[in-house]
Formats: structure tokens, sequence, C-alpha cells
């Protein structure tokens, strides 16, 4: 495996503690070396000692164990390398010799991944068995997306390109696809009209962090929305797959990203709300606004919080509201899928404030459960009816370990497995539905509506479900 942007940080942070946790329980091909590149004039010691100080302490201190860190280390080694250079290509060839297969894990800025893959490739270091792995943010609109795909693909047939989504990677995530395809009470009620709408939120209690040089640049729509979101959307209205191959689960969230209703200039304006944080108290302390984050310009408008509503032009869906809502600085953290069915056809009990429509409630992090929330018979003389939960908690229900999600995509890299990587296509509808989103918020030239860090977002947000007679699930 060779690493591009090997001292990044995401190499770091995420990278490495995966690999070490694979190989911590024997699902690295015992010949595996990792080489990581990067352009520091750093010998092998040099480099150690720097994964040392800046990776080691992102594996949790129950799964470290001394003997098998250092037999980790023996895995790695360092090439230096500056992309731009021929020459250090050669070097890496020289140093990837006798690799049976090779991985190409492309963690650097996108603007890379072109000269890269040209280099490699003029190295003969491209074979029919090699992989590339291609880290996010993949383009910043559908032109780049294209522009980023067609130069990979010029050396990389599809099938031995991973585009990295990590959401794909999580537990909870993938077992969204159990939830709704092994079991089969669900499935004929999944449909309009007995769901009445469905929101997805990721809402996350960090702040930009050390992250506005990108970030600034990017915003909600293209960090968040335009691939987690979208993905889980995928998961929970597309059709059920023939099977699990990579092809046949592709092919049917394809099928809803090309069925999203394309937003028009009046759509943008009422179904989309931006939001920006300013100054407020999180985790019970003040912290600063967006404005106040290092790099972050005095007069950007960049979005830290989106909330839409979106509506998927198919049979199974037509008339289904979905509410996407993502921010950072928001309460807490936060991800869950709320499933809302339609009212009973007559209401026969007392619609006290307690009868409320039935939900299905998929909390994906930092909780795991699921919870039917029903209506059941307050106790009492009368007949009014409360909300009760049936709550399956995931977290109780399995003690097993969970693998990150970087683990278990890295691992997938290895074996070959593409079913939780995203297709061309898809990474290109995705964009095709955003994009006229952001050059729409571009036209309006709107400053994003303020919210307080440490709040669930503009008061707008709330107002959208209003409007429809919903509110936001916390
Ligand atoms: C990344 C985004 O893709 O996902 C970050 O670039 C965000 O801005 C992160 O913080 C959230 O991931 P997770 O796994 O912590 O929910």
């Amino acid at each position: 495996m060779i690493i591009f942007g090997g001292m990044g940080d995401l190499a770091m942070r995420k990278l490495l503690p995966a690999l070490y946790m694979a190989f911590l329980h024997g699902n690295l091909p015992p010949t595996t070396r990792i080489l990581s590149t990067g352009r520091q004039d750093f010998n092998r010691e040099a480099y150690l000692a720097h994964i040392e100080a800046n990776s080691r302490s992102f594996i949790a201190a129950s799964n470290f164990n001394e003997k098998t860190w250092d037999g980790f280390l023996k895995l790695l080694e360092y090439v230096r390398l500056d992309v731009q250079a021929a020459a250090d290509f050669s070097a890496l060839a020289q140093a990837s010799r006798a690799a049976a297969q090779r991985v190409f894990y492309l963690s650097t800025a996108p603007s890379l991944f072109t000269t890269i893959c040209d280099k490699l490739a003029a190295s003969n270091l491209v074979d029919a068995n090699a992989r590339v792995v291609l880290e996010k943010p993949l383009g910043t609109d559908l032109a780049s997306a294209i522009a980023i795909n067609e130069d990979v693909g010029r050396h990389f047939a599809e099938s031995q390109i991973y585009r990295i989504d990590h959401y794909l990677g999580k537990e909870t995530v993938q077992n969204l696809m159990v939830l709704r395809f092994g079991n089969s009470i669900l499935e004929p009620l999944w449909r309009a009209p007995n769901i009445s709408s469905v929101q997805i939120t990721v809402a996350e209690e960090v702040g930009v962090g050390s992250r506005a040089g990108f970030y600034d640049g990017a915003g909600a729509m293209r960090d968040m929305v335009q691939n987690h979101l979208l993905q889980l959307l995928c998961i929970v209205a597309m059709e059920p797959p023939t099977s699990l191959s990579p092809d046949a689960v592709r092919d049917e969230k394809l099928k809803v990203l090309r069925s999203l209703r394309r937003l028009s200039l009046a759509d943008i304006a009422r179904d989309t709300i931006r939001g920006q944080y300013i100054r407020g108290v999180s985790g019970n302390q003040e912290v600063p606004g967006y404005h106040e984050e290092k790099n972050v310009p005095q007069d950007s408008k960049t979005e830290t919080f989106v909330a839409l509503r979106a509506f998927i032009d198919t049979w199974r869906w037509s008339r289904v509201p979905f509410y996407l809502r993502t921010g950072k600085r928001m309460a807490r953290r936060s991800s869950k899928i709320v499933v809302e069915f339609a009212n009973p056809p007559f209401p026969l009990f007392p619609q006290t404030a307690g009868a409320v429509a039935n939900r299905l409630v998929i909390e994906l992090q930092p909780e795991e459960a699921i919870k039917l929330q029903l209506m059941a018979k307050q106790p009492g003389s009368g007949m009014e009816m409360q909300q009760v939960a049936l709550n399956l908690d995931l977290q109780s229900a399995f003690q097993q370990r969970r693998a990150e999600a970087y683990e278990r995509l890295l691992i997938d890299v290895v074996r070959g497995r593409l079913t939780h990587f995203m297709r061309r296509d898809e990474l290109e509808a995705a964009w095709q539905w955003a994009d006229p989103i952001i050059e729409g918020w571009q036209t309006l030239d709107e400053k994003p509506h303020p919210y307080a860090a440490g709040s669930w977002g503009p008061a707008e947000s709330f107002a959208l479900l209003a409007r429809d007679g919903h509110s936001w699930v916390e």
C-alpha cells in the first residue's frame, strides 16, 4: 500500500490507526508493506518517530499493544517524493518492485490526482492488479469531478477505483441495508403514502477547527450533503438490489440520485436554508463564531449548516418530503434517520398533545439504536394516547468490537470488495443535483442565517418543516 499524503492529517489520525487495527486483528495479508510518501526529507527513523508522536495517540489505549505496534512499524517505510518530480516515481518503483499487488491511496488535494496517476503509469506502476483509492473531496462541482474521473480513468479501470465515502464504512450505515432488506415487515410500508416524511440529520458538535483553509471554500453542502447525506438518502430510498454485488447495489443508488428532483431558483429560495454559527456555548464552554475562527475571512458567506427539502420523483416516493440537515457546532453530535409514518386515516381516540404519528428512528452515532415509536393508552379512565418506544439498543445487543469506518473500508480495498465505494456515475449524479443549488445560492447572494454555536441551527430550519406540519426530532 502506497499512501500519497502519508504525512498528512488523515494518514496520522485515521489511516495508520486503521491499518494498525487491521494488522492487530490479522486482517492484513502477511506480506503487506506500507510505503508512506511525503516531501519531507526524512529517513525511516525520523518517519517512525513522527508516527510515534502524531499517530499512535489515535489508537484507543484498550487496543494498544506494544508488541503488535512494533510488528506494525516493521511494515512501514518512508519514500521521499515530490509528486511533480518524475525521478521520485522511479525511486518509488524501485522501492515497490517486489510487490505482487499495489494499492495506491491518494490522500492528497484532488488537484494532485492527475499528476500522480500520470506519473504512476509512466513509471509502469499501474498494472491490472493495481488499485487506487480516492479520498474526498472528489471535486468541487460536476465539471471538476468529471475531470478527476477522466484523468484517473485513463490509467485505472473502474473496477480498480475505490472512491471513499467513509459513511459507507460505518457499521450502523451498513446495518441500514440489513434493516431494510433483511426484514420483511418494513418493506410493504416503506413507501408513499404510508410514509409521510423522512428526516436525515448529521449534526456535529465540533467547529471548523484548523480546517478553515479547506472548509471555507467548500461549505457544508460540498463537505457533507453532496456525499455523506446523499449516500444515506440513497440507502433509505433505494429499491431492493438483486444481490450485494457492487453493481447491483450501486445501480439502485444511482437510480435514486437520478430521480432526485432538481431545484429551481424559487425552490432553492423556499426549500433550502443556509446557516453559519456565531459565538455560543458548546459543551459548557464559550466557543468562537465561524468568523472568529483562524483563517476564516471576515466577510465569509460560507455555510456551516444546511437544511433542505428534497423530493424523489418515483412511484415509491411520490410527494414524500426528505428533509436533510447537517451542521457544525450544533447542540451535540447526533446522526439519525427518522421515518415518519402517516397518521391513522380516522381519528378514533382523543387527539390530545400526546397523539403523534408513528416513527421509526434510526440512531447512527454516537448512539446505535433503532426505535419504533408507537401510540399506547395512557393508564387511567380515559382513552388518551401517549408515545412509547420499542427500543433496540444495538450497542448492548452486540457486544463485539466495532471496527472504525476506515478500518473496514481499507480491508474491503485489500480484499477487492467495491460494494461500499462510490461508482463514477453515482458521484457525478450527486454533483448534478448539488451544483444548481450551490449556483442558486451564488445567484441569490444572501448571507447565511446566524445560529448560536451549541444550538440546533437557525430558526428558519424549524420553519421549513413546520410549514409542512412536521418538526425535527432531536
Ligand atoms: C468529513 C468532513 O468527511 O466528515 C468533516 O470533511 C466532518 O468536516 C466529518 O467533520 C464527519 O465524520 P464523522 O465520521 O465524524 O461523522
